[in-house]
C-alpha cells in the first residue's frame, strides 16, 4: 500500500529526509481515527490538522460533493455566479456573533485556503481606507508568535522565527505586539490566564510611534494555534478592541483555527465576547473535505467598499476557485452537521474533560507547562540540551508509533480533537502523551 517512490513530493512544514527514512502513511480514516499503512489504527488527536472538527468519513459531506460535481462541477464567480455561493455565505452569515455591534457581520468574501483568506482580509482593509479616502493607511501590525499562513502577507504580520528566517524579503511598514506566552507569570493556567491584560496596550505605543493615521489594521489569532496555543490573558482582547475602535483601525481575528467550534462556540468572537472588523476562517469550514477560506466582514466595511467605486467593479481581488461550487456543497453538508448534531456545544461539554485530563500531565518529566481552552490544549517541554525541537519531535513520533496523532511546533506537543470525541478519546491521547513523556530522555 505504500507508495514506491517517497522522494518526489516535497512535503510542507516537514522534517522531508527524516519522513522518508522512517515513513508515517495514514491510508484511510474514520470517525476519530485513521489506518496506517501497517494496518494500525492511530486515534486522530489533532482533528487533521485543525480542521476535521466534526471526525472522518462523514457520508453527507462525500454525497453533497458527489452531487454537486453532477450537477454543476465548476462555475466563476466573476461577473456571473452560482446559488450555492449565496446559499454558503448567508449559511455562514447565521453562525457569526450577532450584536456585539450594531450592525453585525453582513457579507463573505471567499477564498480557497486560510492563507487566503487572511490575504484577503488584509487587501480588504487596505481597500476599506482607500475607499474612504485615507490611503495613505497602509502599515500591518500582527503579533509575535502569530501565524497567518504561508503567503508573503501572512508570514509578514506573523512571527515565526523558523517560518521566516528562509524569506528575508517580506512586507515592510509592519510591526508586531509581543505575544501573550508568559510561563513565569501565568504557567500551568486552566483557561484564559488572570495576567497580561496590560500587552495589548502595546497597540497605543504603536500608534503613538507611527500616528493613527497611517495604520490600516491589526491582526491576531484570538487563540494562537501554531505558535503553541496560547490562551488570550482575561482582558486582552477586549481591551485591544477598545484601542483600534478609539483609533479607527480595522481589528481581524484570524479564526482559521478557532472557527467551527474548536472553543466551544461557532467563532472565538462569540467565545469571548469581542466581535472584530474582519475574521478569517478556513479549516473546518468544509470538515477539512475540500479546501475553503473566507473573510467574513461587518456591514459597515461592506458598505463603504460598496460606495468607494461608484460604478464598475469595486474590490479589485479574488481567486479562480472563490466560492468553488464543490467546496459551497462540502460547506453547506458540514454546516449542517455542525447544526444537527450540536457539535459546538457537545465540545464545550468535553472541554471540561480535557482540561482536567491533561493538567494530570503536570510533573511528568520535562513538562514545563500546560495550557488549555475549548478542545486545544498544549504542553511545553524544556528543550534538550538546550536545543529546541529534538525532544518534541521525539514525543511527536513515539505517540504516533504508539496510535495517537498530536502536533509538534519546537518542544510543544498540541492536541485538539474532533468535536465528536468521547471522554475515552481523551483518555487514550493523554495517556499515550503520559506513557510517551516517561519513557523519552
Ligand atoms: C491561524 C491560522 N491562519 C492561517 C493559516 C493558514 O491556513 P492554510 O494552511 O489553510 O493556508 C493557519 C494554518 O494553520 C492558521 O492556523
Amino acid at each position: 500500500m505504500i507508495p514506491n517512490d517517497l522522494n518526489t513530493f516535497l512535503m510542507p512544514f516537514s522534517a522531508n529526509k527524516e519522513f522518508k527514512a522512517n515513513p508515517r502513511i495514514v491510508v484511510a480514516a474514520d470517525g476519530m481515527f485513521f489506518k496506517s499503512s501497517d494496518g494500525r489504527e492511530i486515534l486522530d488527536g489533532m482533528s487533521g490538522l485543525w480542521c476535521v472538527n466534526a471526525g472522518h468519513g462523514r457520508e453527507e459531506i462525500a454525497n453533497a460533493i458527489r452531487d454537486q460535481v453532477l450537477e454543476i462541477d465548476y462555475a466563476p464567480n466573476y461577473h456571473i455566479a452560482h446559488p450555492k455561493s449565496f446559499d454558503m455565505s448567508n449559511r455562514l452569515l447565521e453562525i457569526m456573533p450577532e450584536g456585539l455591534v450594531p450592525e453585525g457581520m453582513s457579507n463573505v468574501f471567499f477564498a480557497n485556503s486560510g492563507s487566503e483568506a487572511v490575504e484577503s482580509a488584509l487587501k480588504i482593509a487596505m481597500a476599506y481606507h482607500f475607499a474612504r479616502g485615507e490611503d495613505q493607511r497602509t502599515r500591518l501590525i500582527g503579533r509575535v508568535r502569530g501565524f497567518h499562513g504561508s503567503g508573503f502577507a501572512g508570514m509578514s504580520v506573523g512571527n515565526i522565527e523558523s517560518n521566516r528566517k528562509q524569506f528575508s524579503n517580506l512586507l515592510p511598514e509592519v510591526d508586531h505586539l509581543p505575544h501573550t506566552l508568559n510561563i513565569e507569570e501565568m504557567g500551568f493556567s486552566k483557561g484564559q490566564p488572570n495576567w497580561g491584560i496590560h500587552l495589548a496596550d502595546e497597540l497605543e505605543s504603536l500608534v503613538t510611534m507611527h500616528g493613527a493615521d497611517r495604520i490600516a489594521a491589526v491582526i491576531v489569532e484570538p487563540m494562537a494555534g501554531a505558535g503553541g496555543v496560547i490562551v488570550p490573558p482575561k482582558g486582552y482582547l477586549e481591551r485591544l478592541k477598545e484601542i483600534c475602535v478609539y483609533y479607527d483601525l480595522i481589528l481581524i481575528f484570524d479564526e482559521v483555527i478557532t472557527g467551527f467550534g474548536r472553543l466551544g462556540a461557532a467563532t472565538a468572537s462569540e467565545k469571548f465576547g469581542v466581535l472584530p472588523d474582519l475574521i478569517c476562517l478556513a479549516k473546518g469550514m468544509t470538515n477539512g473535505t475540500v479546501p475553503m477560506g473566507a473573510v467574513v466582514m461587518t456591514e459597515n466595511i461592506y458598505q463603504t467598499l460598496m460606495a468607494g467605486q461608484p460604478e464598475g467593479i469595486e474590490f479589485f481581488h479574488g481567486y479562480t476557485y472563490s466560492g468553488h461550487p464543490v467546496a459551497c456543497a462540502a460547506g453547506l453538508a458540514a454546516l449542517k452537521i455542525y447544526k444537527d448534531e450540536d457539535l459546538f456545544n457537545k465540545g464545550q461539554i468535553l472541554a471540561s474533560y480535557l482540561e482536567e485530563a491533561i493538567h494530570k500531565l503536570k510533573g511528568h518529566p520535562h513538562v514545563i507547562d500546560i495550557r488549555n481552552i475549548g478542545l486545544a490544549a498544549a504542553i511545553e517541554l524544556e528543550p534538550r540540551d538546550g536545543v529546541i525541537g529534538v525532544r518534541g519531535f521525539d514525543v511527536f513520533r513515539k505517540c504516533f508509533d504508539e496510535g495517537c496523532l498530536t502536533r509538534v511546533t519546537g518542544d510543544i506537543l498540541a492536541i485538539a480533537p474532533a468535536l465528536i470525541a468521547n471522554n475515552g478519546h481523551i483518555d487514550m491521547l493523554v495517556e499515550t502523551l503520559g506513557k510517551v513523556l516517561r519513557i523519552v530522555d
